[in-house]
């Protein structure tokens, strides 16, 4: 582990005080996706995962050692693209819809390049529709919560039933695209190394180590290299995505190794811009009606404080960042003890009860020895949903600023889509939209000055949408956080459009 630094010690008192004043006024929600507030600053692995009604018997995929023969096994048997994959043999209810033969669905483990022995894990499944679909990849975030989230709970071919039994999903991304789940940073979800050296603390880790999977999963994989390339996730991922992006694009500027056919980036309720984002806390709140005038007013002196604690972390700080982080994230909280007991995720829900996010199924599913041996993951390694260890160590990286590598991208016509159900507070669609407003490129002017339209499906207003050229920022309606979860048709269109350069064309209605 990275030694402590001094400034983390003066810290605590200020945490103490967060804690006191913010009470048990509100229980949290049993969540979701990522993201979670700083109260995981202050709390233990163990208190947090139980809030996610998720949990794993280990915080962190860091395996001590290799006494157990089922890790020889793995090493044994990696290949030269470093790559170890199987075809799924798993029972899934109902009708695939497939118009492809013999499905390629894979599950694998990638040793990552240039480190010191840490093995992603990941999931391929082929599009049921056509082989030469795009090629998509999808990132949870958390950060450190796993991408099997998003597999079995928003756009996965397939979801868990509560007998625990797999059920084709109709409004998987596999219907339209050849879809990729990794489980990253290095010790989420079934990912694993034996050395703590190998956990990471800022994007630049972050996008080496998917840089290096994408090459060696088109080595594995020649059939797929010239299709069209798309990075999508969410939350979180608003860091990874475009920084991932940019590290692509990088490699293949450089001919690194295989060129990537990268052709956009799609970022769903993303924290990517903070110094904008979490000054438009108080202002979602208040157009919810989450809080008063005079709570709008008083919660608002904090801002100034918050801005310039951003200004320092900038793109590169380290503790400068930390501290940002606790001073901001009391905007926040704040809200959220005036709030009371909202899911926020999703401010239409309260949560307790069947309301609230439950991905127990998931993670009961993921622990059967069955299906660990039908995944290929060694029997010693143990499901991590969300990992507290990840998070802490990413901590760092929170305040940065990752929209500044993204005009460069969008010059050279790489397309960033940037989507955000209407009622997800803690990465609102506010936020988003001023940042992406915000932004300086060549095209920023006619993107401001872009009309809205409808984004139709079924006949319905589904969003508003905005684009100029390579940029599209679309605004979900009826959902939260998790947009692919709460409106699947609605998401498989989105993707489906997009990745075909259509989304603009706002009648084009090809689904459901
Ligand atoms: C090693 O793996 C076997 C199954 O292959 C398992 O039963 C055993 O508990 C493991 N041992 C340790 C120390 O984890
Ligand atoms: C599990 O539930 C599904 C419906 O959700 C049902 O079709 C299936 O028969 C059930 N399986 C068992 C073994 O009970
Ligand atoms: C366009 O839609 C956004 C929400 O996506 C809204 O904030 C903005 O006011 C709208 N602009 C106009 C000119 O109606």
């Amino acid at each position: 582990m990275r030694a402590v630094p001094p400034q983390i010690l003066y810290l605590v008192p200020l945490l103490l005080l967060v804690f006191i004043s913010s009470s048990c006024a509100r229980t949290s929600p049993s969540l979701v996706s990522p993201f979670h507030h700083s109260k995981s600053l202050r709390k233990t692995g163990h208190q947090l995962i139980k809030e996610l009604n998720l949990h794993p018997h280990l915080d962190i995929n860091i395996v001590k050692s290799y006494t157990n023969s089922s890790y020889l096994d793995h090493e044994v048997k990696v290949t030269q693209s470093g790559i170890v994959e199987k075809q799924l043999s798993l029972q899934v209810l109902g009708d695939s819809g497939a118009t492809v033969h013999d499905l390629a669905q894979h599950a694998g483990y990638y040793k990552i390049e240039h480190t010191v022995d840490a093995r992603m894990f990941y999931f391929f499944f082929e599009s049921r529709s056509a082989k030469t679909d795009p090629v998509v990849i999808w990132l949870t975030g958390g950060p450190g919560c796993s991408s099997e989230l998003a597999l079995f709970y928003e756009n996965g071919p397939f979801k868990v039933t509560n007998n625990l039994s797999l059920i084709w999903n109709d409004y998987g991304w596999d219907k339209v695209s050849n879809l990729i789940y990794v489980d990253q940073p290095t010790g989420t979800g079934f990912s694993y190394s034996s050395s703590d050296e190998d956990i990471r603390h800022d994007e630049t880790g972050v996008s080496n180590d998917l840089y290096f999977f994408l090459q060696a999963f088109f080595k594995a994989h020649p059939d797929y290299v010239n299709n069209d390339f798309f990075i999508t996730g969410e939350s979180y991922a608003g860091h990874y995505i475009p920084a991932f992006a940019a590290r692509v694009n990088q490699g293949n500027k450089n001919k690194e190794g295989i060129h990537i056919n990268l052709k956009g980036f799609g970022i769903g309720n993303g924290l990517t811009d903070p110094a904008i984002q979490y000054k438009a806390y108080t202002d979602f709140a208040l157009a919810n009606d989450l809080i008063s005038q005079s709570d709008y007013s008083q919660i608002n002196q904090q801002i100034p404080d918050c801005e310039s604690a951003i200004k320092a972390c900038g793109t590169t700080g380290t503790t400068s960042c930390e501290m940002a982080l606790y001073t901001c994230q009391q905007i926040f909280e704040d809200i959220l003890d005036i709030a009371g007991n909202i899911n926020y995720y999703d401010i239409r829900k309260q949560c307790q009860g069947s309301l609230c996010y439950d991905f127990s199924n998931m993670e009961d599913f993921l622990t059967q020895s069955s299906v660990k041996t039908a995944l290929g993951v060694p029997s010693d390694i143990d499901f991590v949903s969300c990992s507290d260890t990840v998070h802490q160590a990413m901590l760092d990286d929170w305040m940065r600023d990752l929209e500044v590598g993204i005009p460069a991208l969008l010059e050279q016509g790489i397309e960033m889509l940037i989507y955000a159900g209407e009622y997800d507070l803690i990465c609102n669609w506010v936020g988003n939209s001023r940042w992406v407003n915000a932004m300086a490129w060549s095209g920023q002017k006619n993107f401001v000055a872009a009309t809205n339209v409808s984004f139709v499906v079924g006949g319905k207003e589904a969003g508003v949408l905005k684009n100029y050229g390579p940029l599209t920022f679309l605004k979900v309606h009826d959902a939260g956080h998790m947009v692919p979860m709460d409106q699947p048709i609605a998401a498989l269109q989105m993707l489906q459009l997009w990745t075909t350069g259509k989304l603009t064309k706002k009648d084009t209605i090809i689904l459901p």
